[in-house]
């Protein structure tokens, strides 16, 4: 008999998200893949089988043995969007928007992203450390094993090289993978105001291949994974044109692409993002028409960021409905960042995602897991409970999976094993 290293057994579910052709689309994002009385055999840091507790006890020795006596095992979470290095905090753009102000409103007045480039300036590395190592512990807590992770509040090629060595320092000390994004075209700082075009050279000239240079000598280049690129596309920010210059030189740079598109205003980002090969087009909230039908031909993910909405008090939220009748693949995220979502909590998005965007229970949860790793480039290894990926994966307190969306507010991570290993 083989003998592996851990076995979970008798989970009231487990619940795969197992794919065997790629991101989930259309019908096959409302299946789950749920095995009654399950378990899984993992072999150091990998999965080696799942199957009903009685084959996989009977055809498996193990060195250890968690019972999930109902309990649900599920995928470690994918939050596939987040700015979570950042300093100080935006309390009172907070309370200016429950006075009414828009979010939009004090973007142009100069607070905004502009307020937290600022602060993020001011901190030195160690806190920035600290605060972000804070914040990232809370997300394993909540079941995220993998995590994307923006700079963007530099906006000065040093203090966005910062960011990124925060970034890398954070995947030192963390067992949860991290995938670095540069985010340099996040906003036009101050000292540009009137040259977008200036900064866009700027971003392109000297802050990608500074970002470059700083991925070849980091533990993510051991890693094999890719540098990200990412713009925001929007009025104030970057137009499409300057979207297509900074993410097609990124991409001569060999890093992988992605856009903030249509959160605000519909610009034709998500075109641009797709003609550059976009990995994810995220926000997506006033996507429509041609651009929809679009997005579900090309093999990008769309990510939707419900806490963006919610947080911003909008009752209108992206049409991830119309996206998957559409036939695209559909992922979920937090977006955690000072402004517009200072939510990092997996669970509580899927719950939003239910009832402001009905997906269903299966629906989020695939969105949150599978979908959410094809948007980092990473769904061969991540996302599903399947023989020969990763071994991240949770232990939920609950015997059934719908439980994760139809509760909200508390945290029934019960249980979060990254690579094989229990972590909490
Ligand atoms: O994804 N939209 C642009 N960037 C962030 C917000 C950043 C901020 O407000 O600090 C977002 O929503
Ligand atoms: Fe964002």
């Amino acid at each position: 008999m083989h003998t592996v290293s851990l076995i979970i057994h008798g989970a009231a579910q487990v619940v795969t998200c197992a794919s065997p052709n790629g991101a989930k689309r259309g019908a096959a994002l409302a299946d789950v893949g749920i095995v009654p009385d399950g378990a899984v055999a993992i072999d150091g840091e990998r999965i080696l089988a799942v199957g009903s507790s009685a084959d996989i006890l009977r055809d498996y020795h193990a060195e250890h043995t968690l019972d999930a006596a109902g309990k649900v095992v599920c995928p470690g979470f994918v939050d596939a969007h987040t700015h979570i290095v950042y300093g100080g905090h935006r309390l009172n753009e907070f309370e200016m928007r429950i006075g009414g102000v828009s979010y939009m409103d004090i973007m142009a007045a100069g607070g905004g992203i502009a307020s937290t480039m600022r602060a993020t300036r001011a901190a030195p590395f160690e806190v920035l450390l600290q605060e972000a190592g804070e914040r990232l512990e809370e997300m394993v807590r909540l079941g995220t094993t993998t995590i994307e992770i923006k700079s963007g509040y530099g906006l000065d090629t040093a203090t966005e090289l910062k960011m990124l060595a925060v970034i890398e320092a954070l995947q030192r000390q963390s067992p949860a993978d991290i995938v670095p994004t540069f985010l340099g075209a996040h906003a036009i700082p101050p000292e540009y105001a009137g040259r977008a075009d200036e900064y866009t050279a700027l971003v392109i000239e000297e802050m990608l291949s500074a970002a470059g240079a700083w991925y070849r000598g980091s533990v993510f280049a051991t890693s094999g994974r890719p540098l990200h690129a990412d713009v925001f596309c929007e009025k104030n920010a970057f137009t499409t044109d300057q979207t297509r210059r900074i993410l097609q030189a990124a991409r001569e740079q060999g890093m992988a692409v992605k856009a903030h598109v249509d959160e605000f205003t519909a610009l034709g980002g998500l075109t641009a993002a797709l003609e550059c090969g976009a990995l994810s087009v995220d926000h997506l909230d006033v996507t429509a028409g041609a651009e929809i039908t679009a997005l579900a031909k090309s093999a990008a993910v769309g990510v939707v960021l419900p806490a963006v909405n919610f947080n911003l008090g909008s009752t209108h939220y992206a049409n991830a409905r119309a996206f998957i009748e559409a036939g695209a693949a559909v992922a979920l995220a937090t977006d955690l960042n000072p402004g517009s979502a200072p939510c990092p909590s997996m669970p509580l998005v899927m719950a939003m995602a239910c009832r402001y965007q009905r997906l269903l229970p299966a629906e989020a949860l695939n969105a949150a897991t599978l979908n959410a790793a094809y948007a980092l480039g990473m769904g061969a290894d991540i996302g599903s409970l399947e023989a020969g990926k990763q071994a991240d994966l949770l232990v939920l307190d609950m015997n059934d999976y719908r439980q994760l969306m139809y509760q909200f507010g508390g945290n029934p991570v019960r249980h979060v094993l990254k690579r094989g290993r229990i972590i909490l």
